[in-house]
């Protein structure tokens, strides 16, 4: 029988899912026949979503080592005792970075803009070009959370970074759309862009397989085949879209900021750029830890699946620096930004603990490498902390 008195004591003695048929069989043998009702319904059930599935009266408290990223079977409405302390702290960092696109002074730029003199075609080319990628790659982002990712991590100090992340990328939409309604740029050519202009489509278009497959109700993890499925998708997201889909046009924008060009713009991105880079160090995280809770899943197929994915992504995203920039403008050109890609490409594959794909790659822009180096990221967080509640900007 169950412990009334001490329900936790059921902890420590077997496996969760022994003990979550245990609580069962204590709670069918009680004299409630509508909780005997439920319980017997509810064993019968596959594990899909514990999150919303009925209130198991009776069950035992939640117990740190039956926690899991994905696969688990305890409670997840319960967002303590912590299992992955990182998962929460960078919630934490995430809230004390807080922003808003209209906190930052756009005056400067609606000039630029709007002097006929002000910036060289090349230049408007990159402003337009970025501005249509990402003001809808960051809703394909938030949709793909919510709508594919979300209900698969079955870790509840994850969903609430994943919940977080969710408002930010919508945050990041507003700051483009804020950008776009500033410079009085015709907002149905610049959001339409993905399916007008080939080098953005194309990003889309390979992301967008990985989310349906994800979103399917159907679809569900637990065998190694859906497990696999997931861990693809979670690196196509977080190591391609936000690792390397978002570099070209970071780097570019960036750079503009660094010369004294459209620094409100460049800021908003600054800003972007700080909270994308967290996104991708938590996936990072989960995916890692995916694999030391089921190491059976990184075998070589999926290593060569996952290797083939940020080959693509370089060629795509390779073919996107050069739609941007046919030209070549303030020092950089479609060539730099291959070998650029590579490094980086290199450094997402390090930081899944794959080999590199492009050895002997280096970093053309060591500027962006200064603001993403994880040991400067905590700094940064740091330093705009400060100066978010202070109204101060950023500086260069
Ligand atoms: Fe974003
Ligand atoms: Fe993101």
């Amino acid at each position: 029988m169950l412990n009334w008195n001490n329900p936790v004591a059921e902890c420590n003695e077997s496996d969760p899912i022994t003990r979550h048929n245990v609580i069962y069989d204590n709670i069918n043998q009680s004299n409630s026949s509508a909780i005997k009702a439920h319980t017997s319904k509810s064993t019968n059930l596959p594990e899909k979503n514990k999150s919303i599935e009925n209130i198991e009266m009776g069950a035992a408290r939640i117990c740190v080592d039956d926690k899991r990223i994905i696969n688990c079977r305890a409670d997840l409405n319960q967002l303590v005792p912590f299992k992955y302390d990182w998962a929460w702290q960078k919630y934490l960092d995430a809230c004390a970075n807080h922003w808003m696109p209209q906190e930052i002074n756009m005056t400067a730029d609606i000039a630029l803009w709007k002097d006929p003199n002000g910036l060289s075609d090349d230049e408007r080319t990159i402003i337009k070009r970025n501005l249509g990628f990402f003001s809808t790659a960051d809703s394909l982002v938030a949709n793909n959370l919510v709508l594919a990712v979300y209900k698969h991590i079955t870790n509840p100090e994850c969903r609430q970074y994943l919940l977080r992340q969710a408002f930010e990328e919508a945050l990041h939409t507003h700051a483009y759309q804020y950008c776009i309604e500033s410079l009085g740029l015709d907002e149905g050519e610049i959001f339409n862009m993905y399916r007008e202009v080939p080098a953005i489509a194309r990003k889309a278009e390979w992301a967008l397989p990985f989310t349906q497959a994800l979103a399917d109700p159907d679809f569900h993890t637990g065998t190694s085949e859906t497990d696999k499925k997931l861990l693809k998708e979670l690196v196509a997201f977080y190591i391609i879209f936000e690792g390397i889909f978002f570099y070209v046009g970071f780097v570019q924008i960036l750079s503009m900021g660094r010369r004294n060009k459209m620094i409100g713009v460049a800021e908003q991105f600054q800003y972007i750029l700080r909270d994308e880079s967290m996104h991708m160090n938590f996936g990072i995280d989960v995916i890692n830890q995916i694999k030391i809770e089921n190491p059976h899943l990184w075998d070589e197929s999926l290593i060569n699946e996952i290797q083939t994915m940020i080959r693509d992504a370089v060629t795509l995203e390779s073919h996107y620096a050069e739609d941007t920039m046919p030209n070549g403008v303030l020092g950089m050109n479609a060539t730099i930004f291959a070998e650029y890609l590579q490094f980086i490409a290199n450094r997402r594959c390090a930081q899944i603990g794959l080999d590199a794909l492009y050895p002997g790659a280096t970093n053309p822009f060591p500027w962006m490498s200064e603001m993403l180096d994880l040991k400067k990221e905590k700094n940064f967080f740091e330093t705009r902390v400060t100066e978010y509640q202070t109204g101060g900007a950023l500086s260069w």
